[in-house]
């Protein structure tokens, strides 16, 4: 006799990614905020095809490993790339390979940044501290880090972030380090277009919302042989080519259908990146009528990232956030009011804010997709016509 069936779960509307805050009353359509798009499942296909034939599903596959290839391609030989489960994983494990002093020991990162560059810091044993960031670039300068001074001495390693894409200044980082010796980790998070240079360590983020995405995913790039080779281990468990544990690690692996994405993700980026170039310039254009709205220095016409992120006049950011929502366009301000005001980290060391403190007063994500479109850009730039004056 054949066993009932369970009875299917409820049927409910699937919880879009993320979700719109509109106010009520606004237009039905709201402009989302962001509609991330991976690759549709004819394109995945052939390479799920792979993984049924080889019949291995995780633990460094082969497709993994060729997207591994595929991505260190993009950087000069000698690059190493390994693939984690997200990047606040490879953030977490890159500390702890990097030999830190664990136990009252800081890492400086900018205030203005996405929690997850703070929890790396927990995870790995470590105590964040907040600095102010630069008003221009939205990024830690080497500068005012190496103003700390004789401080600097409660350090052991400083993370630079790269602010929604935009690289900073790599050389004066390297600089930096080679002036302090304090061993400097690059979270390059949103910065898959942009980041072409792995001799310090840097982490890209895979996530559906980046610019290139796997649904989750992240990997570390590093032109330091040993240090991938240890971020290796802490993705398994510590083992290479042994049942050993070598070192007390994590499973922080991709499986296969990850990679299977990746590849079709890979495979559809050079035109992907027009895309996004595409969407970018259009809103620029038609927002050349505004000065007061800033686009990040080559925003759109040299790199591309995701979202978009835009300076308004000082402090109209709350204003601006709830006018936009009555016209139904969403937004977000994807980092917070800062990092350091997380009530994870309000007790973290912090050195004085205010260009941090004013840059959550003053930036705004506005709706930005691969395939925004012209109507979706006239009510955007509608809505700040109207919120501006
Ligand atoms: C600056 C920064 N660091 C780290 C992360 C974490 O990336 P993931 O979601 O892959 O863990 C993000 C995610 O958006 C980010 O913006």
């Amino acid at each position: 006799m054949a066993l009932p069936l369970p009875a299917p779960p409820p049927q409910t509307e699937a919880a879009p990614q993320i979700a719109p805050q509109i106010a009520p009353g606004a237009p039905s359509r709201p402009v989302p905020v962001a509609r991330p798009r991976l690759p549709e499942a004819e394109a995945v296909l052939p390479y799920l095809r792979r993984i049924d034939e080889a019949r291995w599903y995780s633990n460094f596959g082969p497709l993994v490993a060729e997207m591994e290839q595929r991505l260190a391609d993009r950087f000069p030989a000698g690059t190493r790339i390994v693939t984690t489960t997200n990047a606040t994983q490879a953030l977490t494990l890159a500390l702890k390979a990097m030999d830190l002093p664990v136990g009252g020991q800081y890492v400086i990162l900018p205030a203005w940044t996405f929690v997850a560059t703070a929890h790396a810091v927990v995870q790995a044993g470590l105590k964040p501290w907040f600095v102010d960031v630069d008003p221009d670039t939205w990024m830690l300068d080497p500068a005012s880090v190496a103003a700390l001074g004789a401080r600097l001495r409660d350090a052991c390693a400083v993370i630079p972030v790269a602010a929604f894409g935009q690289m900073p200044n790599l050389g004066a980082w390297r600089a930096f380090q080679d002036a302090t010796g304090l061993p400097v980790l690059l979270d390059a998070a949103a910065a898959f277009d942009t980041l072409k240079d792995a001799r310090l360590p840097a982490v890209v983020s895979l996530h559906a919302t980046k610019v290139l995405g796997l649904g989750e995913g992240g990997f570390l790039a590093t032109d330091d042989a040993q240090l991938a080779h240890r971020v290796y281990l802490q993705t398994n468990f510590g083992f290479h080519n042994s049942r050993d544990s070598q070192v007390t690690a994590t499973n922080a692996k991709l499986s296969e259908y990850a990679g299977a994405v990746g590849h079709a993700a890979l495979d559809g980026w050079p035109a992907d990146r027009l895309r996004w170039m595409r969407a970018a310039q259009m809103l620029r254009i038609a927002l050349i009528g505004r000065p007061e709205v800033k686009f990040q220095e080559g925003w759109g016409s040299e790199w591309v990232t995701s979202v978009c992120t835009v300076g308004l006049p000082a402090g109209s950011a709350p204003h601006v956030t709830r006018s936009l929502r009555e016209d139904g366009v969403d937004t977000r301000a994807w980092w917070g009011e800062g990092c350091h005001r997380s009530t994870a980290f309000t007790d973290c060391r912090r050195e004085a804010l205010p260009v941090t403190e004013a840059l959550a007063a003053s930036t705004l994500g506005l709706p930005f997709a691969i395939d925004l479109d012209a109507q979706d850009i006239g009510r955007i730039v509608a809505a700040l016509d109207r919120a501006l004056g």
